[in-house]
């Protein structure tokens, strides 16, 4: 296969939703459709379970296994599809934020009965900015829950995009006989009483034919009628090229669970889902069809064994063929790397690789050279764009509880923040470290690392901040900016790039702060140029 057709047939794309929207049960079908799996329940230890929350060794012990997981990769018809993992659970957010930089498309999982939920707004959210691809399955159909036409408007309202159904339910919860598929003009029916699998995928051009009556009875077929006659009216054709700009998004109806609707979700995913992107660097836009390899390091997971502070860096190929033992430029420390093990991801196993092609990820063995947005190139300056922190929610200092071991502290801290488990910022007018976290649990998996992986004790002690504000300055010298830094001394800090960060202590100061400082700008993300 020519290196243009494997670009081509590649799909790289992650699924999110909001806990329990049916992620996990999803993504296992589609494994079991590519043969990857031969049985449901296989996929389940990836999740990373609610009851745990504050259990942290039971959620470290499942991000162990997850490691096998971030990548589910395998072969549907004559495409390559590699599904990136994105934890659901809230305290993990950032690691799917970040996960969200590698993929080319997403699928956003909604729960029939629930709606839009919280979590899904703000992942949507980040998808939205960044014009990725997106569709929309929405899930549980077999049970009883909103009516199609309001979930769409509050898709379009709470999600800010703009739908197309592509299927559409033909009745809901006991009533629900099966799904016309708009995109083929098909119509799907369930199959007795239990709804487990479908009896009759007929083709059906033309929904006005009296056989319709005869297949879904006389009033579901007109309410039918009547309903793919609004679709007409309201809702826009497809059209791809809206779709890739992340202008448009298709709606599927299905049931994860009971395989319905999962397959026909999965067709046109392949034929519409966009092959690997060009990727932006502060140098350039790289295309994926350029001849030279490059690619950056999106996660970092750590070994689960103490004893080896080895980890796996997460690489995602932009462009070129990666080839194993071929040298690298690592162009943040400026030396050449050669990887002699390069994993690459099957469904649960992994195994060493000799080429990986744009769109692959490959998982890179580190002890310590790697942190996330790292580019790896075959000898070009480029720094990668897009891997951006956004404010943690939870902040506290840390103090070394053992004077004899500060280096290890640090050198602990320093890692474990190039793997992304949290941000450390450093206060401008003491000096003193302060830890931010999407979730509370991160802490204790801090304290817990630190001790077990390094030899080094923390404590915390609480601090007031509402919100991390990347600072933005027009004119360094002006005396507005000279004022800023004065009365807000206590309250900034430097990340560990060095960037300047107003650390504010509630949405007023915030307010307050941009209208008495108009030229000093306030972002909640570091990337903000
Ligand atoms: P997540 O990864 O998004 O968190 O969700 P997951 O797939 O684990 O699904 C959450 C729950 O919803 C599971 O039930 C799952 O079986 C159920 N589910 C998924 N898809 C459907 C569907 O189409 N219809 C119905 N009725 N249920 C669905 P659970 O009881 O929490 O877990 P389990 O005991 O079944 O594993």
């Amino acid at each position: 296969m020519s290196f243009l057709e494997e670009i081509q047939r590649r799909r790289t794309f992650g699924i999110i939703s909001h806990p329990d929207a049916g992620k996990t049960t999803l993504t296992e079908k589609l494994l079991l459709f590519g043969g990857a799996i031969q049985e449901a329940g296989a996929v389940k230890n990836n999740k990373i379970k609610k009851t745990a929350t504050s259990d942290f060794m039971e959620i470290e012990r499942q991000r162990g296994i997850s490691v096998a997981t971030s990548v589910l990769a395998f072969n549907y018809k004559d495409k390559k599809i590699n599904i990136l993992d994105t934890p659901g659970h809230k305290d993990f957010a950032e690691d799917t934020f970040r996960t969200l930089t590698a993929v080319d498309s997403v699928i956003v999982v909604i729960d029939v009965a629930k709606g839009v939920e919280p979590q899904t707004e703000k992942l949507v959210e980040v998808c939205r900015m960044r014009n990725i691809p997106m569709i929309v399955f929405i899930n549980k159909l077999d049970r009883e829950g909103k009516d199609a036409f309001d979930l769409l408007d509050e898709v379009e309202q709470k999600l800010g995009l703009h739908v197309t159904p592509m299927s559409f339910p033909i009745g809901m919860g006991y009533d629900f006989k099966g799904i016309y598929n708009i995109w083929e003009q098909k119509l799907n029916l369930f199959s007795g009483d239990k709804k487990t699998s479908i009896s009759e995928s007929i083709e059906f051009k033309d929904v006005s034919s009296p056989e319709l009556d005869k297949a879904v009875g006389e009033k579901a077929a007109n309410t039918l009628r009547e309903e793919l006659e609004l679709i007409d009216e309201v809702y826009p054709a497809f059209s791809r090229e809206d779709y890739l700009k992340g202008q448009l998004q298709p709606v599927f109806f299905g049931s994860a669970l009971n395989n319905f609707g999962v397959k026909e979700l999965l067709e046109a995913f392949i034929e519409i889902a966009p092959s690997p992107q060009p990727k932006n660097s502060q140098e350039r836009l790289v295309d994926s069809k350029e001849e030279n390899m490059t690619g950056f390091v999106f996660k970092i997971h750590a070994n689960m064994d103490p004893k080896h502070r080895d980890r796996i860096a997460f690489v995602k190929i932009v462009s070129g063929v990666f080839k194993r033992n071929s040298p690298y430029l690592h162009v943040r420390q400026g030396k050449n790397l050669k990887f002699s093990s390069p994993n690459a991801f099957f469904a649960e196993k992994k195994e060493i690789v000799e080429e990986s092609f744009p769109g692959d990820i490959v998982g890179l063995h580190d002890t310590g050279n790697f942190k996330i947005g790292d580019t790896l190139t075959e000898g070009e300056i480029l720094n990668f764009k897009g891997i951006p922190n956004f404010s943690p929610e939870h902040f506290r200092y840390v103090n070394n509880a053992d004077p004899m071991k500060s280096k290890q502290l640090f050198k602990g801290l320093d890692q474990l923040m190039d793997e992304g488990v949290a941000q450390l910022f450093t206060l401008d007018f003491n000096g003193r470290k302060v830890i931010g976290t999407v979730g509370a649990l991160q802490y204790e998996v801090i304290q817990y690392r630190l001790e077990h992986e390094y030899g080094a004790k923390c404590t915390y002690e609480n601090l007031q901040v509402h919100k991390a504000c990347w600072v933005e300055i027009e004119n360094t010298k002006s005396d507005e900016f000279k004022d800023f830094l004065r009365v807000k001394q206590r309250y900034l800090a430097k990340d560990k790039q060095g960037q300047l960060v107003f650390l504010a202590d509630s949405e007023f100061t915030i307010q307050m702060t941009q209208s008495k400082y108009p030229s000093v700008k306030l972002h909640f993300t570091s990337e903000f140029k």
